[in-house]
């Protein structure tokens, strides 16, 4: 009887350790607006929802990019670290929670704003790649 109670007690405890977590995805945004969004179901215990902002302080009319998804673990979660992409410096605003898709969706840019960063975007991009 003992065991029998222990055997269900470890089956309830494994159902809710498998209860997953879901995330709002996208893998990929652009000017603020994500190209793909999607739920995501994360795969590990320890997963939380992520959201990683990308801004480049030199170019502010440019939104930079996203991306928002499941993260493996809480590594890095909170921290704002400046890389460089193709030499140009960015910020990355890396944070984290562990809601069912409290990480927020990326919204979508209005057209006009849109079309005036899509522009800038692409010449910056069309000078540094002619460096
Ligand atoms: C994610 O799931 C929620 C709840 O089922 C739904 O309302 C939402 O539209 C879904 N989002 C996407 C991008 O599929
Ligand atoms: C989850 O986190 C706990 C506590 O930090 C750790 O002991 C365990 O190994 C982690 N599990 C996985 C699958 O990373
Ligand atoms: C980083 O993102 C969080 C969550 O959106 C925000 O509260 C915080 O102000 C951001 N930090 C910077 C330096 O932009």
């Amino acid at each position: 009887m003992g065991k029998l109670l222990l055997t269900v007690a470890v089956a309830i405890a494994s159902f809710i350790a498998a209860e997953s977590l879901v995330c709002n995805k996208c893998s990929f945004s652009l000017l603020g607006f994500c190209m793909n969004a999607a739920n995501e179901t994360c795969k590990d215990v320890n997963s939380t929802c992520f959201t990683s902002v990308s801004t480049f302080p030199s170019l502010s009319s440019f939104k930079g990019f996203n991306t928002q998804g499941c993260a493996f673990d809480s590594t890095g979660c909170g921290k704002i670290n400046t890389f460089s992409f193709l030499g140009v410096p960015y910020d990355n605003n890396y944070t984290c929670c562990s809601t069912d898709r409290c990480n927020p969706v990326v919204s979508g840019a209005p057209a006009s704003r849109m079309a005036l960063t899509a522009a800038v975007g692409a010449s910056v991009l069309a000078v540094v790649f002619s460096m």
